[in-house]
């Protein structure tokens, strides 16, 4: 029995999705640890695409079991339109979709929230995706959230609803000169979502020990990257969860003793949506290409992604803090068509030169990225199947990137359809 954590090395949206289908048969147990509605996994499967936010995106087998972890915080009106938008495509989730009652309900307020704090901070706004993450986990952290658990004792939840819903209306109008919402409205729509959501519910630490002790292989799902992790990452330019490996044991309620294995997920670029500091983004007509040509468009919100050079200082960080084991390369295809492609190997700051991610962002700010050139392919990799059939310089530009990050690549994928990959 193995168990393996995926997770994003970068900005997110690495094709983290694509990767967990394709392993998914491999294991039994399938489980999101940390995140919620912000995240946008695309799987495309014969033409068909499907984007999950909430629910794992090992859903499509049959037989295997999907689990929303304690560490989510779930937005109970998208994870039902999520399950009607796959029972309309005939995917059957019942008996085999699950959320941990200890999960975080996300409300309309914690959306609200959302936007009216992205605005009042202007510049200086994270471009969040406004799905009410931030404030959700905020909530929990206070301890003022409200479990999934809690929506089935009626008195409690309405007392609690009540009282959260008049503080975060004085904050409303007093402090943001918005509207204030009515907390009967919010309890007759969560009261309805908890009888609905009520099939799936269940104490997902006894079901994750029983599979434990049963043996099965257990797959954590990782949303966003460690790049957004909000200890790890380009903070405050970042979520408001542990993206990394490290998340996936308090999220899940599993000891870090039962993830056995890291792999790691990376495009031949970089992408980040939102602000923040990027040190190899390329702006103009060389990424508008990219963004063109890599549907670099965010699946949460459509909106545009940045596009950049690899960036090994920024993926040796991911590597070292998760202790990847092996890794798989994403969307070698996009860069097809470059005659050279750079690969940033340090940045430069006046003298100084870095060979590690600084948490400083004022010098993530500033700094310059040295650039190692490679010869591109300029050949279409998108039907390749075997690394030995990948063009030459593909393959150099491959092994570069695994000599700077000591760490083998073993899957490459030259496509959004889930054959579309090269395996070693
Ligand atoms: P995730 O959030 O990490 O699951 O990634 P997203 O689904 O947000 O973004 C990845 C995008 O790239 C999706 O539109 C995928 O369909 C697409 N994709 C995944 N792998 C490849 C690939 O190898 N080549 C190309 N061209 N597209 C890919
Ligand atoms: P997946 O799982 C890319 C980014 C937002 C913003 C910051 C904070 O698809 O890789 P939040 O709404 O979480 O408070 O936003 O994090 N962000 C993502 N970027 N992919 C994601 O998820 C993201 N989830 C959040 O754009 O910069
Ligand atoms: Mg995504």
């Amino acid at each position: 029995m193995t168990n393996t954590c995926v997770i994003g090395l970068q900005w997110g949206d690495e094709g983290k999705g694509k990767i967990i289908d394709i392993l998914a048969r491999d294991y039994d147990i399938i489980v999101r640890y940390q995140g919620g509605g912000n995240a946008g996994h695309t799987l495309v499967i014969n033409d068909e695409k499907y984007v999950f936010h909430l629910i794992p995106s090992g859903i499509l087998h049959p037989g295997k079991k999907c689990v929303i972890g304690n560490g989510i915080v779930l937005d109970p009106g998208l994870f039902l339109d999520e399950v009607a938008e796959l029972s309309k495509r005939n995917v059957n989730v019942n008996g085999n979709l699950f959320i941990s009652d200890r999960a975080h309900v996300v409300f309309p307020y914690h959306k609200k929230l959302d936007l009216l704090i992205e605005k009042q901070k202007g510049d200086l706004m994270i471009g969040t995706t406004g799905r009410g993450i931030g404030p959700c986990y905020t909530d929990k952290m206070a301890r003022n959230g409200i479990r999934i658990t809690e929506l089935y004792h009626k008195e409690h939840f309405k007392m609690k609803l009540e009282k959260t819903i008049e503080e975060k209306n004085r904050l409303f109008v007093n402090l943001y000169d918005a509207e204030p919402i009515s907390w009967k409205e919010v309890y007759e729509e969560y009261s309805a979502y908890a009888d609905k959501i009520s099939p799936f519910v269940c104490d997902t630490i006894e079901l994750m020990a029983k599979a434990i002790s049963d043996n099965k292989r257990i797959l954590f799902e990782g949303a966003q990257g460690t790049l957004l992790d909000v200890d790890f990452g380009t903070y405050p330019y970042t979520t408001s969860s542990n993206a990394a490996a490290c998340g996936a044991s308090s999220g899940v309620g599993i000891s870090p003793k039962q993830i056995h294995n890291v792999l790691g997920i990376m495009k031949a670029y970089i992408t980040r949506v939102g602000s923040g500091p990027f040190p190899t983004e390329v702006v103009g007509k060389l990424g508008d290409h990219i963004r063109e040509k890599g549907g670099e468009f965010g699946a949460t919100t459509g909106r545009p992604r940045r596009c950049g050079w690899f960036d090994v200082v920024a993926a040796q960080h991911s590597v070292k803090i998760n202790d990847v084991d092996t890794a798989v390369m994403t969307k070698l295809d996009v860069l097809d068509d470059q005659e050279t492609v750079k690969i940033c190997t340090g940045y430069k700051s006046g003298k100084k030169i870095y060979h590690s991610f600084p948490a400083d962002l004022d010098a993530l700010d500033v700094c310059e990225p040295i650039y190692e050139e490679v010869p591109g392919w300029m050949e279409d990799t998108s039907k390749v199947r075997n690394r030995d059939d990948l063009p030459k310089n593909a393959i150099n530009y491959i092994q570069t990137i695994e000599r700077h990050l000591r760490l083998k690549i073993e899957m490459i994928s030259v496509g959004p359809e889930r054959l579309q990959v090269v395996r070693t």
